[in-house]
């Protein structure tokens, strides 16, 4: 049987319980990346305060995003805090000041990130899914350049 949107309904169920794991992840991330621009200290702090904005405020579109993706596959998205916490594989992080440390933490969860997105990239194939296969494919690649840049600023 399909959908509205011509996509099978087990495959659309399949997506939606992995875009909703990908929603609590990106709560996560979301907040502890505002925890990392208000808690950093140090020489760097005026460009990582301003860098760690960007990507808060990055990572909040993408939210909405991804919760009106699984509005749209015919699923409710998550909204409480305490779906994300239990949900999330990223864990809420607190008192983080350390600029390397702050970076580190992003770019692990960038990998976590990436990695969801790529095991739903196979799904959305599979399913005949072009509108989520094109939004993994999109955050993959400025994510995987987000990595790249993050990595290089941490080198020594
Ligand atoms: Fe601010």
């Amino acid at each position: 049987m399909k959908n509205s949107i011509g996509i099978e309904t087990h495959h659309a169920d399949t997506l939606v319980i992995k875009l909703n794991d990908l929603l609590a992840n990106y709560m996560v991330f979301y907040q502890n990346a505002r925890g990392f621009h208000w808690n950093i200290k140090g020489e760097k702090f005026f460009e990582l305060h301003l860098k760690f904005e960007e990507l808060y405020n990055n990572l909040l579109l993408k939210v909405d995003e991804v919760a009106e993706r699984i509005l749209t596959l015919g699923g409710v998205p998550l909204h409480t805090f305490s779906d994300y916490t239990s949900v999330s594989s990223l864990r809420a992080l607190s008192n983080i000041t350390d600029a390397r440390e702050s970076v580190q933490a992003l770019l692990d969860a960038f990998q976590v990130l990436i990695l969801k997105q790529r095991e739903l990239l196979d799904i959305s194939s599979e399913a005949g899914d072009e509108g989520t296969n094109a939004l993994m494919s999109d955050y993959i690649r400025e994510q995987e350049k987000q990595v790249w840049m993050y990595s290089a600023y941490i080198k020594t």
